[in-house]
């Protein structure tokens, strides 16, 4: 079986475990803490904020923006959003009101295709959601320049592509926000839990409290967004913005803190997977692979079935189905093809061309955090064989 996914735990991540059930806290506490200043250090970030999953990161992240002192978003203020990624980085834009500019994708790096920016913008125009797809660098450094020149918001949904690097840079540090997962398939994984980075403190602030109930709790005395009275008991309870709860467990923490210890070493042996798979099907006409933009940390490994070519896809997926080989379509493929997208305000910018060759030709199959050359020649085999 050529799976999705794999874990990367090890002896570690069971001691971690087995050090909260010792503690006797479960609920969130140091070991949270601890793995937010790590992972704030390791992606040289001011700030992180530890959630329950990559989708909360999304969720608390915008709910923030709609509280920030200085030119806070608006119902019905606009965001330019890839046509390509997953259902959660769109759902909180529409849960707050905002409404979408569908941009296609290049269909090579499968990220937002950046001469379409100029035509998405218009005066409503507040923020650019940028998304790395699948371990893939968007072009991040030219979307933090057109934010810059147009004073948007550059928020980066990094879900995908923890450990990818461009210009230097990490992917998830271009924006004035970056959001994480650490699902159970992703680079490094507490099995459920997400991130967020910022360097804005305010911004931070109304994060920390929105991420659990509002409260004021969590905050510093000198924080900006409220005001601290000297009624202890008052301030147990005090409830300061319509937030959720959207804690990770302390599990999350302690395993997290293990697991970015591992995070090179695990995105090196995903890159050796990708040099081989670069190899097997780079020349070949016949499939469209994911081109590498910077420094990839590759999350798995797309195949678009070339459009000229006569192959079925339904025929080509029957094949790998038979042969026990995972796939999926490309992160959901194009987006506002699901229903869900009647709940929306959304415009589409021009055409989604590309991502109807992805949603209808592509699909994936996994990367892991170890050597797969034996499933990879495996699968070039088979798709060689069938697809013509
Ligand atoms: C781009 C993107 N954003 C957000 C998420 C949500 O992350 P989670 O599964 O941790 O909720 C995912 C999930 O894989 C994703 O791919």
């Amino acid at each position: 079986m050529y799976e999705l996914a794999s874990d990367s735990w090890g002896e570690e991540e069971i001691s971690a475990i087995q050090g909260v059930i010792d503690s006797g806290r479960y609920t969130m506490g140091e070991k949270v803490s601890e793995f937010e200043l790590a992972f704030a250090s390791k992606f040289g970030s001011r700030h992180c904020l530890m959630v329950s999953s990559g989708s909360m990161a999304n969720l608390v992240s915008i709910a923030a923006l709609f509280y920030k002192s200085d030119q806070p978003l608006q119902k019905g203020d606009e965001v330019i959003v890839p046509a390509i990624s997953w259902a959660t980085s769109f759902y909180p834009l529409q849960q707050y009101g905002l409404s979408l500019k569908f941009v296609d994708v290049d269909l090579e790096t499968l990220n937002i295709d950046i001469s379409k920016l100029e035509e998405a913008l218009t005066p409503k125009t507040r923020m650019v959601m940028a998304v790395s797809i699948l371990g893939n660098p968007a072009e991040l450094t030219r979307l933090r320049t057109f934010c810059n020149k147009h004073g948007l918001i550059l928020f980066e949904d990094n879900c995908e592509s923890m450990g990818a690097r461009l210009d230097g840079k990490y992917t998830g540090t271009f924006g004035d926000i970056g959001t994480f997962s650490t699902f159970f398939s992703h680079h490094i994984s507490t099995m459920e839990g997400g991130l967020i980075i910022t360097d804005a403190d305010e911004l931070f602030h109304l994060m920390k409290s929105i991420r659990a109930h509002g409260w004021s709790r969590d905050l510093p005395d000198d924080t900006s967004i409220y005001n601290k009275s000297d009624d202890d008991f008052f301030e147990a309870y005090r409830f300061i913005l319509p937030g959720y709860n959207a804690r990770p467990l302390e599990f999350s923490g302690a395993i997290g803190l293990q697991q970015l210890k591992k995070l090179d070493d695990l995105v090196d042996i995903r890159r050796k997977n990708a040099d081989l798979f670069v190899e097997l099907f780079a020349d070949d006409e016949r499939f469209i692979i994911q081109k590498e933009n910077g420094s990839s940390s590759w999350f798995s490994f797309t195949l678009i079935l070339n459009p000229d070519i006569k192959t079925d896809r339904k025929q080509c997926l029957a094949h790998l189905r038979d042969e026990d080989i995972q796939f999926r379509i490309i992160t959901g493929g194009c987006f506002p093809r699901h229903d869900v997208i009647k709940y929306f305000d959304y415009e589409i910018v021009d055409n989604l061309d590309n991502a109807n060759v992805a949603h209808d030709r592509g699909f994936f199959v996994g990367n892991h955090p170890k050597n797969i050359e034996k499933e990879l020649t495996n699968l070039h085999s088979i798709l060689d064989r069938v697809v013509s």
